[in-house]
């Protein structure tokens, strides 16, 4: 039955949520005592690091810290960003016109697309992806041209048959590595590729770079920053969410091309007064003193993903080790594929009480997939691949 909401003009293009399916059956699960090992969400599980939260405790103590702050991120913030990526990435950046703090890398991305595009502006993407990617677009009264990703080299060369084929050339192309939910991971030349591209094009590039520091086995993720001219017509996302497990927080970035930061900027001084204060003090300590902790984040996420490959190939479901991000990327079992992602995500609720995310919910090119997020320890991710093992024998 279509939603009473569906008579909104906008609310009429969002379809319900995906994934609200998955979450409905394991809420109930668990209020029947059934423990469920949540592998769903892309939720980091750890706690903020220790220095961060002592100084959000002690500036939120300052009544000073108490009114609206400023809507593009305080300067100290942003400067303490603009040295991480001279640091870590040699790029330099203008902290008053090349950065911008945001209430994390899903505004900076729902808002960058509503001020940046119009009717019938393209935007190309890879698909599967994160929802906003697509629905962002829709939202902005944007075309959202999705092509397939079964991988890097395949996704450029489509987009450069796009460029060949199409006589509408278009407007933003918006990219993610490493990639949820496909895991896909790339290297520099890559980037250099697709900014070559888009310059040629006179495409800008927005490039989410959510998983900037979750990259496994000694990978490091290239920031697009890092190419020549990049900033020409490129920015890019950052968020805490996954580098310090601040998801709650809600701290970002937008990075590089001025005129496109001030373009967010303009909008976002419109809609919100900036984050709150003592969260955006704490950020800079995170900046600034916690690239240890980032470390154990990801090495912690690399150890599960050594559980959880091993087990479900040991369990007779053959997956491969993914080089990036904080998720495994799994095509459905031969046997269960004509069920589709969103069936089979619930067959594997019920029979091994294990939640995962239907590719269906990514969009229409990631059915076939399901995706497992490692947000369990190791001990209960184990758990989880010996449940699914038996369902599979079963
Ligand atoms: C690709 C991608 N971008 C952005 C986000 C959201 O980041 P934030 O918490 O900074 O809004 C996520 C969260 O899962 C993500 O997977």
């Amino acid at each position: 039955m279509p939603d009473s909401s569906d008579e909104f003009y906008r609310i009429a293009k969002l379809p319900p949520y995906v994934f609200a399916v998955i979450n409905e059956m394991r809420a109930k699960a668990r209020a029947a005592q059934i423990d469920v090992i949540d592998l769903g969400m892309g939720n980091p599980d750890g706690a903020t690091p220790r220095p961060i939260v002592n100084k959000l405790i002690e500036a939120s103590r300052n009544a000073r810290n108490h009114r609206y702050s400023q809507s593009r991120g305080i300067p100290k913030l942003r400067e303490e960003m603009v040295l991480r990526y001279q640091r870590n990435y040699g790029v330099t950046l203008d902290s008053d016109k090349e950065a911008i703090v945001t209430i994390g890398a899903k505004d900076a991305l729902a808002h960058l697309l509503f001020a940046t595009i119009g009717p019938g502006d393209v935007v190309v993407s890879p698909n599967p992806a994160y929802p906003i990617h697509q629905y962002g677009v829709l939202m902005a009264e944007g075309q959202a041209c999705m092509l397939p990703m079964p991988d890097a080299s395949t996704f450029l060369n489509r987009l450069e048959d796009l460029y060949r084929k199409s006589s509408k050339a278009p407007k933003i192309l918006l990219i993610s590595f490493p990639h949820n939910p496909t895991t896909t991971c790339v290297d520099l030349d890559f980037l250099k590729e697709i900014v070559r591209l888009a310059r040629h094009n006179g495409t800008s590039i927005v490039h989410d770079f959510a998983y900037a520091d979750l990259g496994f086995d000694g990978y490091q993720p290239p920031s697009i920053l890092q190419v020549e001219g990049a900033k020409e017509i490129a920015v890019e996302i950052f968020s805490l969410s996954k580098s310090y497990n601040m998801a709650g927080w809600r701290v970002g970035f937008c990075l590089g091309n001025p005129k496109m930061i001030a373009a967010l900027a303009r909008i976002k001084s419109y809609l919100d007064y900036g984050v709150f204060q003592p969260i955006q003090i704490a950020s800079i300590i995170a900046l600034r003193e916690c690239e240890e902790d980032t470390k154990k984040i990801c090495a912690n996420y690399q150890k599960r993903r050594d559980v959880l490959v091993t087990g479900l190939n040991r369990a007779g479901w053959p997956v491969e080790a993914p080089r990036g991000t904080m998720f495994l990327w799994a095509p459905i079992p031969e046997k269960y594929k004509a069920l589709g992602s969103l069936e089979f995500a619930k067959l594997v609720l019920e029979k091994a009480q294990v939640a995962v995310s239907p590719g269906i919910g990514f969009g229409p090119l990631g059915e076939g997939h399901v995706r497992f997020a490692l947000i369990e320890n190791e001990q209960r991710t184990r758990q989880a691949t010996r449940a699914i093992g038996q369902f599979l024998k079963g």
